[in-house]
């Protein structure tokens, strides 16, 4: 475990070309993170997040000369976007160039790439001098972590390095979308919102289906879960664990701030401080319905939905 800075940068730049693994800091959650041209250093964080085969890992890059090295094709709408929001919480899904193993994709033929916010993240990308695969440093199906407290013991045992930088600004996985197709589809609700995106391209994103054949495979519908269960209340019960807006009754209750990024800021925190406290259930007071909402509700939905068999 080591403080973020440029020394530590430099170990953990020497832990991913020695094939290793390395727990980073992004601004969304923190990554776990492997050189993403390296097939044994993917196999070994499929393997410590308990990830399926099937689903694909974000390649990280530290500018957009990298991230067009890493793909067969760059649109316009990818230089619009990667203008407007990188270094950012946004992810683009492009066709795949041959520097990118079919082992970091999950065979297809195309890859997610961003430019993270962390300046750390981005320096061990500039001192590797190779793109960067991390999903979040979570076991499979668990709650993404945005401070190093969060990290799954299990999973630390088979990590070579962690990078300390505190508490994740944003709190939520980044905007996942799709510019692989006919026309550009939003795959995953995050940081940057639908109507901002939709603004730089001047033009609607469509939404995959939620059922049916998945275009981005990780995006199961149970994902981002508690240990304990996790249930949506219009008003939180006096002492039962929980979120609320109001003021906690109770020491098992968390407020949680009125506005949405905040919200998504403090989200998996305060998710994770419940189950560390071991309760069985977490009661969570729906919030707004407005478009801003569009990211945390996602989360919500998919951390209350019932297990896949
Ligand atoms: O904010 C984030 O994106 C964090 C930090 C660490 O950068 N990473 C993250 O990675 O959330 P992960 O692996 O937990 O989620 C990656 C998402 C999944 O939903 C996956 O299916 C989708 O990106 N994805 C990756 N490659 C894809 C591809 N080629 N086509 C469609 N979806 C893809
Ligand atoms: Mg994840």
């Amino acid at each position: 475990m080591l403080k973020a800075g440029e020394e530590a940068a430099q170990e953990a730049a020497r832990v991913l070309a020695e094939g290793g693994v390395a727990v980073l800091p992004t601004e969304t959650v923190y990554g776990l993170a492997c050189d993403a041209t390296n097939p044994a250093a993917i196999a070994k964080v499929y393997a410590a997040k308990g990830r399926p085969g099937t689903n694909p890992l974000i390649v990280h890059v530290d500018s957009i000369e990298m991230a067009m090295r890493c793909v067969s094709e760059w649109p316009l709408r990818a230089q619009v976007l990667s203008e407007r929001f990188w270094p950012g919480p946004l992810t683009l899904v492009l066709p795949r160039s041959s520097w990118i193993p079919l082992e970091a994709t999950a065979k297809l033929d195309t890859v997610a790439v961003r430019v993270p916010a962390s300046r750390w993240f981005r320096e061990v990308i500039r001192l590797l001098g190779r793109p960067v695969a991390a999903p979040s440093a979570n076991p499979y199906m668990g709650l993404s972590p945005t401070r190093v407290e969060h990290l799954d013991p299990e999973l630390l045992k088979l990590v070579d390095l962690v990078l300390d930088d505190g508490p994740s600004r944003l709190g939520l996985e980044s905007t996942v979308v799709d510019l692989s197709g006919e026309s550009p589809a939003l795959l995953r609700p995050g940081g940057i919102s639908r109507a901002e995106i939709e603004s730089a391209l001047g033009g609607p994103l469509n939404t995959p289906p939620n059922e049916g054949p998945a275009r981005s495979p990780g995006l199961h519908r149970r994902h981002y879960s508690p240990k304990a269960r996790l249930e949506l209340v219009d008003r939180l019960a006096p002492e039962r664990p929980g979120l609320g807006f109001g003021p906690p009754v109770g020491d098992l209750q968390i407020e949680m701030p009125l506005d949405p990024e905040a919200y998504g800021a403090a989200l998996y925190d305060a998710l994770h401080r419940l189950d560390q406290l071991g309760v069985s259930a977490i009661e969570v007071e729906a919030p707004p319905e407005s478009p801003e909402w569009e990211a945390v509700w996602d989360r919500l939905r998919r951390a209350v939905a019932p297990a896949e068999p």
